[in-house]
């Protein structure tokens, strides 16, 4: 039998000590980075419940942690080998009925006490609110959000528009084959300041309550692995105060100007439904609603008041007129799809300069 050492040479140990130490340093500073999505900085009642019920239960954890920690270093402390020790064993213990009982119940009664806050939170969060609240209707597609508010028959992407101080409720789901190339895979909806998280499963409907106290941006994103731009899937929730509201919903409820003829975004907007040579338009993904009976969604993020939201993309790139070149000469570079190989997300339409030009000041139009 291969005998073990007692003790490892000291450069071994070192090369673990270090590497250990600064991924420590990597994770503590990781968590300083990122505080708009700080879950421990709630905005709103649904993220102030759990917040609440984790300090209660970090308290005793800490209290259990500081207890068994210390009782630990006290006896490493108090029972080491000292330089006159014989070598011998202390009396060895084996079993004490009372110790073990004792230290079942503990666990079992602080786990009971922890279940009752617990469970009431559940309950209370996911409840439909008691207060007047507001359905938005959330389908997640690879990589983006789309929300439609069905008391005003909105459509919009990425940034998830609502009034401050009062309820919203989502309905969520995933794309089917029914609307999209893509045939729907779970994602999940989280903007963690407003709310826990909650998954979109295609073919079923998941509910979760958000509401934000101040108006304001709220930074989330999707917390399910979804693919190939499962990071780029990110959401906004913009809440703003009652009079921004009421305006944000005459606005979005306005068909989309159409451009003066003669002008480049009239060009655009002729390229915009016909490319040509064999290439896709862009309505045929995308809706730019004229006012016309029927506004029925497309596969991909409604444009008719694209200029109204801040950020695009999976809300990963500021809306400006440089990204939005950027975005429609090579889409791949700031967000990886692979259209060609799977059909998924935005095709690169080998679009030259001219052609640029004009789609982009006629998406420029879209207010
Ligand atoms: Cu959608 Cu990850």
């Amino acid at each position: 039998m291969r005998e073990h050492p007692t003790t490892r040479p000291a450069t071994r140990r070192r090369s673990r000590v270090v590497p250990s130490v600064l991924l420590a340093s990597a994770f503590v500073l990781a968590a300083c980075g990122d505080a708009e999505q700080n879950a421990l900085d709630p905005a709103g009642p649904y993220a102030q419940a759990p917040h609440d019920l984790i300090t209660i239960v970090a308290i005793i954890a800490l209290v259990v942690f500081v207890l068994v920690q210390g009782l630990i270093i006290y006896s490493v402390v108090k029972f080491r080998t000292r330089k006159d020790d014989d070598g011998s064993l202390p009396v060895q213990v084996h079993g004490n009925t009372r110790l073990e009982i004792f230290w079942t119940v503990i666990p079992a009664v602080i786990l009971a006490v922890i279940a009752v806050p617990t469970v009431q939170m559940i309950f209370e969060t996911m409840d439909e609110p008691d207060e007047e609240f507001m359905t938005v209707e959330v389908i997640g597609h690879r990589w983006w959000f789309e929300f439609y508010y069905p008391d005003h028959d909105i459509y919009t992407a990425n940034e998830l528009v609502i009034p401050t101080d009062m309820p919203v409720r989502l309905e969520m789901t995933a794309t089917d084959l029914a609307r999209s190339p893509d045939r729907g895979v779970l994602h999940s909806f989280w903007i963690p300041r407003l709310a826990g998280k909650q998954d979109l499963v295609p073919g079923q409907t998941t509910t979760l309550n958000l509401q934000a106290d101040e108006p304001g941006r709220y930074l989330g994103q999707c917390a399910e692995y979804c693919g190939l731009s499962h990071v780029n899937m990110r959401a906004r929730a913009v809440a703003l105060n009652d009079a921004d509201w009421d305006q944000w919903v005459e606005d979005q409820t306005a068909p989309a100007e159409i451009p003066d003829e003669g002008t480049l975004a009239a060009e655009g907007r002729a390229l915009y439904a016909d490319l040509g040579d064999g290439r896709q338009a862009c309505a045929s993904c995308h809706q730019a609603w004229e006012g016309d009976a029927n506004r029925a969604p497309n596969t991909g993020p409604d444009l008719t008041h694209l200029m109204s939201r801040e950020e695009f993309a999976g809300a990963i790139v500021d809306m400006t007129e440089e990204n939005l070149r950027a975005w429609l000469e090579d889409p791949d570079n700031i967000k990886p799809m692979q259209y060609e190989s799977n059909g998924i997300g935005m095709p690169n339409l080998d679009l030259n300069d001219d052609e640029l030009d004009a789609l982009v000041a006629y998406l420029l139009t879209l207010e």
